[in-house]
């Protein structure tokens, strides 16, 4: 079987394989405590270790977390500055973290905007987490799902231009595998805090089938507890498909 239709094969399990969340509400978090924004980030990064470990007993093997978007870059300098600072500090507080937590560690997203430097850490933490089989942790830095699949389209129309692909076999198929995400599965749930119910350019395509839960808890209050609920919720839910149940 093609290998993007056995990505959309109903789960016989008990919890989903992939989770993915919008990690939202970290400046409300802030501003509800009349702190800077930037304080809310910190709490938030925070969180993430805590919701990586709780995977494994949940028979979670993909997290994939959104940390920035392409839009993102509206917001201020300084929060924007901050941001990338946080990001690089956390990358080489948590590397030995992963490793020792068999974590691997991919990202996704246009890095061509990100500073060199924070660039070699991304690309470090990669090639260090290689060798990890535990559970496959994806971070969504400077990534939009309409930039990804044009990203993809690019790639695509130069092995067409090449003449490395026939136009006429571009099927549903061929696309995912110029996504960033080739290599991982579609999200079976993905989640997002802070009350908001939308999905802000977040994995468009991978998320055709997913389920959505969409929940009131800020991210940085976001604790195993509540992503173990989440996670038990699922399992009761039938996937459908487009068919007509069994
Ligand atoms: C999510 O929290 C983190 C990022 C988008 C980087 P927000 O910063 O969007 O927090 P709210 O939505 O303003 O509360
Ligand atoms: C989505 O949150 C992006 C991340 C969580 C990184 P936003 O806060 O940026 O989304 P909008 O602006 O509310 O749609
Ligand atoms: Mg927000």
């Amino acid at each position: 079987m093609p290998d993007g239709r056995d990505k959309r094969k109903p789960q016989t399990r008990a919890g989903p394989r992939h989770v993915a969340i919008i990690m939202d509400g970290n400046g409300r978090w802030a501003q509800a405590r009349g702190r800077p924004r930037l304080f809310g980030h910190h709490a938030g990064a925070r969180r993430v270790r805590e919701i990586v470990t709780a995977c494994p007993d949940l028979g979670v093997k993909y997290l994939t977390i959104f940390a920035f978007s392409t839009e993102n870059w509206r917001r201020t300098q300084t929060e924007v500055a901050g941001l990338m600072n946080l990001f690089r500090r956390y990358i080489v507080k948590e590397m030995q973290e992963f490793v020792k937590n068999d974590v691997r560690v991919r990202f996704i997203g246009d890095r061509v905007r990100l500073d060199a430097k924070l660039r070699a850490l991304m690309d470090e933490t990669e090639a260090v987490t290689a060798h990890c089989s535990g559970t496959n942790l994806t971070v969504a830095v400077n990534y939009g799902g309409r930039d990804e699949v044009a990203r993809a389209t690019r790639r695509l129309a130069q092995d067409v231009a090449a003449g490395r692909l026939k136009p006429e076999n571009v099927d549903e198929e061929t696309l995912p595998r110029y996504l960033d995400t080739c290599v991982l599965p579609d999200p079976d749930l993905v989640i997002r805090t802070s009350g908001e119910a939308r999905i802000s350019n977040f994995l468009l395509w991978q998320s055709a089938y997913a389920e959505y839960e969409f929940i009131d808890t800020l991210w940085p209050d976001f604790t195993s507890e509540i992503f173990t609920d989440l996670i038990q919720g699922y399992g009761t839910r039938e996937r459908r498909y487009g068919a007509v149940p069994a």
